[in-house]
């Protein structure tokens, strides 16, 4: 049997779109022979908090580490023990099980009911935890029935952003300033992607937001002063520059998504297709848009 493929997403056009500006970028930062750090990375870092109308943002390397300096620094700080179990939706990417297990937790998976974590999956569990993991999986935010629970319960709720950027739930708050801590990535297929490796940290809470600084920066507080265990994940120039290009297209972005999305629900007529209810539509960044289907996927 042979298939045809509709590729998954071409880079090159939306790409394309910011070359000049991408060039200019490339240009300014090679010629001021400085490459870690400096003004591009703290004028992304204080857009992007902008964008996301939360307090701090903290540039890394990618989306896994933004998520395991979250947790290091939650441990680091007291407010998670060192053997912390971490409850994590089992439906998600790799990485949000590694980012926990790389912080020395235990990850938890929970089985979710569709696609994505929802209050009565956690009302009805018997397991014990002591913090969450959400993930906005495809875009879609976690409803705010989740963290009523958690806060109702006493629990955190740290969030993988990697796929939302740009939503907003139904009390008009945006992605990255509804968990305590949210963990973003910008691997180039991201809805805000950059052209190579790049994450961000948001949060309102200031000594996790230095904490966070501080473990991605080598543990370090001053230059010859490394307190805490620390790693190498810093955003890097070139790519905090590319996405300070992208990021004023980010919503217009998104509402083409939206727009794709609608126009699937309208069209898609296929008996061995099934598409999530239109819920699905709300408060959803449009990353991916899922369905289920009868037999396995063919690769
Ligand atoms: C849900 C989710 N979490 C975490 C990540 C990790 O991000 P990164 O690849 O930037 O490390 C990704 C993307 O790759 C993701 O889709």
């Amino acid at each position: 049997m042979t298939h045809s493929y509709i590729p998954y997403l071409d880079l090159k056009p939306l790409n394309d779109r910011f070359k000049k500006q991408d060039l200019a970028v490339f240009e300014q930062i090679h010629d001021s022979g400085r490459f870690i750090g400096g003004d591009w990375v703290k004028g992304f870092e204080d857009r992007f908090a902008e964008y996301c109308e939360a307090s701090y943002c903290i540039g890394t390397g990618n989306g896994l580490d933004a998520l395991t300096i979250i947790l290091k620094s939650e441990v680091a700080l007291g407010n998670l023990p060192k053997d912390a179990k971490i409850l994590v939706p089992a439906h998600t990417y790799i990485a949000t099980f590694l980012s926990i297990i790389h912080a020395g937790l235990k990850p938890i998976p929970i089985d979710v009911e569709e696609l994505i974590l929802t209050a009565s999956v956690l009302e009805k569990t018997t397991i014990s935890y002591d913090a969450i993991v959400v993930v906005d999986i495809y875009g879609k935010l976690v409803e705010d029935e989740v963290y009523a629970f958690a806060k109702a319960n006493n629990i955190n709720i740290y969030c993988d952003t990697a796929q939302s950027h740009g939503a907003t739930n139904n009390s008009g708050i945006k992605s990255g300033n509804i968990a305590r801590a949210s963990a973003f990535s910008f691997y180039p297929t991201k809805n805000l992607g950059a052209i190579g490796d790049a994450g961000a940290i948001t949060t309102n809470v200031l000594e996790l937001a230095n904490m966070c600084r501080k473990i991605a920066n080598y543990g370090r507080e001053s230059r010859f002063l490394n307190d805490v265990l620390g790693v190498n994940s810093r955003l890097d120039p070139l790519q905090a520059g590319f996405l300070m290009n992208r990021l004023p297209l980010l919503d217009s972005d998104n509402d083409r998504r939206n727009e794709i999305a609608n126009s699937y629900y309208k069209n898609l007529k296929n008996e061995k297709v099934r598409l999530l209810d239109t819920d699905f539509l709300s408060n959803n960044a449009m990353h991916v848009f899922p369905v289920y289907v009868e037999n396995r996927r063919v690769f």
